[in-house]
């Protein structure tokens, strides 16, 4: 068994296998027998591609072809997560709906990833039920270009930019005003060389100032020196394998243990025992491994397996090699240099307590200077992106581990071990790099979509989607978008509600709220995080959601047809669609396949194919 770490660590430190060396490196991870033929089939179906020896990837080569590991490696993974979800979640489930063959730029392309947004849909996904392609599962198209879509719960705008694609009308509606601006910075028609200039200009002289007033920080220096830092103790890949060793290890335990105990007649501390001697050699390599590591600082690590820790191995290993590391860091780069997060109250934002908390002093008045220059822009369109680009900085800026930036515990002034990006990571004290970042990414991504879209209208109303007059908005707002919505009605509705008790959406961008000093409509939210999900509330939202269909059925076609992809674990659409004079003509599931790091619980949801009776 250490042959087989051993061996596994060979080749992980190996881009590339030669076809031999794959059908090993296969039969030792599967645990099962995997031959060239098994490996020319995978190749021959396009499953993985093959390269030459310098890694070039060639496409139908036969001489001394090689394989990316990193390809094979997540063949295997998918193939066996989808035989595992299959099991747990149903065979109904349809893969196709996974979008797992979609790369993470693909499924974040051009202006989707403008802005983080918890509880958005993935855009193949909206394309899907949209586009005019048909398959074994999806066998009619529902939609034309020219068609007019409605998505009730726009959210981030996702729907509205795929129609933009496809050569269709939209409208979405929103009761979070913040919501709206992201939807509205996507979808607008800019001119891409005024932007860049004033993107660029906001950004420049956002960080003359903050040079000319913070000289003091020595920012840079210190990135450079956590930079070396890290490169020695948390020496890349190394760590990241010896730490997945050492989780392997910790599964492998359990699994054997739980077996055991399925004979009740031994207890647990004996069967871990038992378990743990079997293993003796591979403990013995692993300790020699982590002690090795440690070897690098100047404190020796106290570090075992044993029956106490096995059930948090990984955990463990990770957090008392960080303990030692870190002290060490505090000799290189005194704690008072780390970071400088003081709560002056006569600073910008004094009054803003979500600022004020997550916050640098130095953060919160480059925020200040850009918001004026936001204020001092005078074409609106490039206001709303400028703010987006501020928002986005501040988020990601925010003095928290970088794995509770979605759902923030508490402020994190010092620097950490990151769980995320296995090293020690710091809470940044300025905002300035990440908006120069983001300024780029926005021109880059905004340019890009300005190639795709199409010449059609769009239209973001911030209402409640239980009583908002669409008619009336597009009337005020763009006469000739009025004029075919009153001929031919809206076409269809594709959208993902919220559900009950899963998501605060004003809540989730408090700091955009206070920033630039916008109203809040948490109590018209409807499913609200905060009211929970018991009885009361789940009839709270049946009435909510049938509210809304409700109201927009009349500015519908009556053949229109009603897309909504909702977890429904609580079996809660039936209702809805009666009570709102629906019929449930088809239920789609898919797997969720790309969710947070934490939360890797298999998951599905259900796209409602609804008409009205
Ligand atoms: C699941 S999200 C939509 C995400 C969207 N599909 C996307 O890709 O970004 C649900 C949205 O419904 C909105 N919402 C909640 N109650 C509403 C109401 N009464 N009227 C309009 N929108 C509402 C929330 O603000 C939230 O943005």
């Amino acid at each position: 068994m250490v042959a087989h770490f051993k061996k596994k660590a060979n080749a992980l430190t190996k881009e590339f296998l030669t076809l031999k060396e794959a059908c090993e490196w296969a039969s030792s991870y599967l645990g099962r027998q995997v031959t060239l033929n098994n490996i020319s089939y995978l190749i021959q179906y396009a499953k993985i591609h093959t390269y030459d020896r310098e890694g070039n990837l060639k496409t139908g080569y036969n001489g001394d072809a090689r394989i990316s590991l990193h390809e094979l490696k997540q063949y295997y993974d998918r193939s066996r997560k989808e035989k595992r979800w299959k099991e747990l979640l149903g065979e109904d489930i349809n893969w196709n709906l996974s979008f797992d063959n979609f790369r993470e730029s693909e499924r974040t392309k051009h202006v989707h990833r403008l802005h983080p947004y918890k509880g958005k849909f993935i855009p193949q996904l909206v394309e899907y039920f949209l586009d005019s392609h048909i398959n074994d599962f999806k066998r009619n198209v529902f939609f034309h270009s020219g068609d007019i879509i409605l998505d009730p719960f726009v959210g981030s705008g996702t729907t509205l930019v795929q129609c933009l694609e496809l050569g269709m009308h939209s409208i979405g509606v929103d009761i979070s005003k913040f919501n709206c601006m992201i939807s509205e910075a996507k979808v607008q028609n800019y001119n891409l060389n005024k932007l860049s200039n004033a993107l660029h200009k906001a950004a420049k002289e956002t960080e003359t100032f903050s040079k000319a007033r913070f000289w003091y920080e020595h920012e840079d220096v210190i990135e450079q020196l956590l930079s070396s830092f890290n490169t020695k103790y948390y020496p890349n890949p190394e760590f990241k394998f010896l730490l997945s060793l050492v989780r392997e290890f910790e599964g492998k335990i359990e699994n054997e243990a739980l077996e055991l105990s399925k004979d009740a007649s031994i207890d647990r501390p004996k069967i871990v025992e038992e378990v743990l001697s079997k293993h003796k050699d591979e403990i013995v390599y692993l300790e020699e491994q982590i002690a090795g590591l440690a070897g690098r600082t100047s404190t020796p690590i106290q570090f075992s397996i044993s029956e106490e820790n096995i059930k948090n191995l990984g955990n463990e290993f990770a957090d008392k090699y960080a303990e030692i590391v870190l002290k060490e860091l505090e000799k290189r780069i005194p704690r008072k240099k780390q970071m400088k997060l003081s709560f002056i109250s006569e600073e910008a934002f004094a009054n803003s307590p979500f600022l004020s908390r997550w916050f640098t002093e130095r953060q919160r008045a480059e925020m200040q200077y850009y918001i004026d220059q936001v204020n001092r822009e005078d074409d609106p369109k490039i206001q709303d992106l400028m703010r987006i680009i501020l928002s986005r900085a501040v988020r990601s800026c925010r003095a928290t581990k970088h794995v509770d930036l979605a759902t923030l515990i508490k402020p994190q002034a010092e620097p950490y071990y990151c769980r995320k990006h296995f090293k020690i990571c710091r809470p940044v004290t300025t905002i300035i790099r990440h908006l120069n970042r983001y300024t780029e990414d926005t021109i880059k991504r905004v340019r890009e979509f300005s190639n795709l879209r199409r010449n059609v209208f769009c239209e973001v109303i911030n209402d409640d989607s239980r009583t908002v007059d669409i008619l009336n908005y597009i009337a005020r707002r763009n006469e000739d978008f009025y004029r075919i919505l009153e001929k031919k009605k809206i076409d269809g509705i594709f959208t993902s509600p919220p559900y009950v008790g899963q998501i605060d959406y004003h809540e989730q961008h408090a700091y955009a709220y206070e920033l630039f000093n916008i109203d809040r409509k948490d109590e018209q939210e409807i499913g609200k995080q905060s009211n929970g999900t018991g009885k009361k509330a789940q009839s709270d939202y049946i009435a909510g959601i049938s509210a809304v269909l409700l109201n927009v059925k009349k500015f519908l076609r009556k053949d229109a047809h009603i897309f909504i992809v909702a977890n429904d674990s609580k079996y809660l659409y039936p209702t809805i669609a009666k009570a709102s004079g629906l019929e449930i003509v088809e239920v789609f599931r898919r797997p969720v396949l790309n969710r947070t790091e934490r939360d890797k619980q298999p998951y599905s949801e259900s796209i409602f194919h609804m008409m009205f009776t």
